[in-house]
């Protein structure tokens, strides 16, 4: 919470250009983190662990939210089909994670997913990075 507060105290001041390595900006990290947390924390944890359980689903099939802080298989998805879930939600592919595609404009989206990358070592961001230019 106290993370939340201070990036929002310091937005103006987070520099515009990108983290070295990386796609995206710290500006879009402290502006993805507010979104994350209000839209997807209540699934996919305030830290983006959701849990660990995320390969056994429940009693009805159902698949809990997995973690998307690098330890599950989001880095597997390149920029454009991770942008697209969220738009679109899980039902397409049988899931049960509502879309954002009304509520969420593309800042909002690419900001969120800045955000959690920023959980990624740079060992999954580089293994993530070949599957993005790939496609
Ligand atoms: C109501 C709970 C819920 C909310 C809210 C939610 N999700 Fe999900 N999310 C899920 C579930 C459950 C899945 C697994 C697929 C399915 O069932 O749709 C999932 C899957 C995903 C995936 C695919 C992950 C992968 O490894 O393939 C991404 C990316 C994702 N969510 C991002 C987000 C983002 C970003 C937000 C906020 C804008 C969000 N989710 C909000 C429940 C949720």
């Amino acid at each position: 919470m106290f993370g939340i507060i201070l990036y929002a105290c310091v937005e103006d001041s987070v520099p515009e250009q990108p983290v070295p390595g990386r796609w995206y900006t710290a500006a879009q990290v402290s502006d993805g983190e507010s979104s994350y947390q209000g839209h997807c924390a209540v699934c996919h944890g305030a830290d983006g662990s959701a849990t660990a359980e995320w390969r056994t689903p429940d009693a009805n099939g159902v698949y809990p939210p997995p973690p998307l802080d690098g330890s599950a298989h989001t880095w597997h998805h390149p920029l454009d089909l991770l942008e697209q879930t969220i738009v679109d939600g899980g039902a397409k592919f049988g899931g049960v994670m509502p879309g954002f595609g009304t509520v969420l404009d593309r800042d909002e989206r690419r900001s969120i997913i800045a955000w959690c990358q920023s959980l990624w070592s740079n060992d999954i961001y580089e293994r993530w990075k070949a599957i993005d230019e790939r496609e």
